[in-house]
């Protein structure tokens, strides 16, 4: 086989030597420069099998020599490093057509392993390119750790595809967030992102808000509605707390999502899904499904791409970006511009952070609107640490409220998750069945589904609660505790 040669461009002399020295023991032929400019000279001469760039050099920007490059030479590959780690770096290097982009520091072993794989990977066709209107301003994504840089690559990978991607993660780490990013920056962007709760709409109507009625359906239903995959036609459609969805919406989401197409409620003519679905949750599929709460088949169909947020302790060195950032969000918005002295700053980085970075975020705000001071202490970070200590958690407050209580935040987050107009009409018996439904099968557990006995608990009729188990389709199983 013949020797590949690889041009390394980095102003860095350190790390030319370290590649040097990796690259060339390894027997690939070698050849190193600290600027853009030499690079070039290079490859118009017609030198080399593999690039290997930095982005900021003394004389030109990595990343816009490549497209130029690619121009001359469209085989050869380019695997881009750099410290600029953002996630506009890595979709900007992947959207020029980088090979591979690499944060820096990076690990030898991996550089090595891309390298590898660029010299002898077979041809991919030739990735599309796209007009340049970001700047690197309204980031939509703020951290440099590790982890987000694996996210930030996985994205920017994701870009040209309209692969079916599942993001999963505790509250707060951002789940949503990356779900737009992936619309905003995608091949669909120009389409709409339509979001749909499962765990904020009644288990009875979530076929027709995912695919729509016709008028006539079922009670209330006076006139045509669109659901949400009509909404999001040539879009995004993003299923939020998929691990919410009762079984049978999801039986029938897999079908859709296996025949591509759907039929609305009521309706007879099938309407072709052009749809890219993103899904998120923040519980564990594989626990639900293992319950049978979760079908498998569905969890493979959406689990294509899996993305896996980290809680914001495992990436804590993130915390003084997310900061500056939150706190340059709310002095755009009017409130005085602040700081945080180094003690406070890591005290923040100690936090365990149970609501992630929308706790951090709140922090911030609060930080921003409360306090006089310029320079926040970490005396304030103490007390505002403790007070909201612990988090708040679903489990806490569903404990300490009552059932009218209950009932209110759920209508209320039902009303919220529908900023674009009223629910579907039957509201009123809909809740009525959420309520009956616990209360029966409940009931009838208590009393070992003893429907007699669970007749006189409840003071009905018993012909009342046979019909009404028929009705709700409860499962009366005898005998058990
Ligand atoms: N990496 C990040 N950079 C900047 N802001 C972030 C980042 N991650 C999350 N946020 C902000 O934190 C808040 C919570 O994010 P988001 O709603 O996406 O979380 P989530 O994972 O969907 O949470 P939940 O599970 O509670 O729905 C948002 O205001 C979001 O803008
Ligand atoms: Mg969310």
């Amino acid at each position: 086989m013949a020797t590949s040669t690889i041009l390394v461009a980095d102003d860095d002399r350190a790390i030319r030597t370290v590649l040097n020295q990796a690259l060339a023991r390894l027997g690939y032929d070698v050849r190193t420069t600290g600027n853009a400019t030499t690079l070039w000279r290079w490859v118009q001469d017609g030198q080399g099998d593999l690039v290997i760039t930095d982005v900021i050099m003394p004389d030109e920007n990595g990343l816009d020599l490549i497209p130029r490059i690619k121009r001359i030479r469209p085989e050869l590959r380019i695997i881009v490093m750099s410290a600029q780690n953002t996630l506009m770096t890595a979709l900007k290097a992947a959207d020029r057509g980088a090979f591979e982009y690499l944060p820096k520091p990076f690990d030898l072993k991996e550089l090595i392993g891309v390298v590898q794989r660029a010299l002898t990977q077979p041809n991919a066709p030739i990735a599309r390119t796209n007009d340049d209107a970001d700047g690197d301003e309204g980031l939509p994504l703020i951290g440099r750790s590790p982890a987000m840089q694996e996210i930030y690559r996985v994205l920017a990978r994701l870009m040209g595809t309209d692969l079916t991607v599942m993001i999963s993660g505790e509250s707060g780490t951002g789940k949503e967030l990356v779900a737009r990013a992936l619309h905003d920056y995608g091949k669909r962007r120009n389409g709409a992102f339509v979001a749909i709760n499962m765990a904020a709409i009644p288990r009875e109507l979530i076929e027709s808000e995912l695919f729509g009625h016709e008028k006539g359906a079922f009670t209330g239903a006076t006139q045509r509605s669109a659901g949400r995959f009509e909404q999001s036609q040539g879009g995004t459609l993003f299923l939020d707390e998929i691990g919410d969805m009762p079984l049978d919406a999801q039986t029938r989401l897999l079908r859709v999502l296996q025949e591509g197409e759907y039929t609305t409620v009521g309706g007879r003519t099938p309407i072709r899904a052009d749809v890219r679905i993103v899904a998120a949750t923040h519980r564990d599929l594989r626990t639900l499904i293992r319950q049978g709460q979760f079908r498998e088949d569905l969890f493979y169909r959406l689990n294509v791409v899996p993305i896996r947020l980290p809680p914001l302790r495992e990436r804590s060195e993130d915390v003084p970006l997310l900061v500056r950032h939150f706190l340059g969000q709310a002095a755009q918005q009017g409130l005085p511009m602040k700081s945080i002295d180094q003690a406070g700053m890591e005290r923040l980085k100690q936090h365990r952070w149970p609501g992630n970075v929308r706790e951090l975020e709140n922090l911030v705000r609060r930080l921003a609107a409360l306090y006089a001071q310029e320079m926040i202490g970490v005396d304030v970070i103490e007390a505002e640490l403790s007070d909201t200590e612990p988090a708040p958690t679903a489990a806490v407050v569903t404990r300490s409220e009552n059932l009218g209580q209950a009932v209110e935040r759920h209508l209320k987050e039902y009303f919220a998750a529908h900023t674009d107009g009223m629910p579907s009409s039957g509201l009123y018996d809909l809740i009525l069945r959420e309520v009956e439904r616990p209360l029966l099968s409940l009931s009838l557990a208590a009393t070992r589904g003893n429907q007699i006995k669970a007749a006189q608990l409840l003071g009905v009729n018993r012909n009342t609660l046979r019909k009404k188990i028929r009705e709700l389709d409860i499962q009366v199983i005898r005998g058990l505790k």
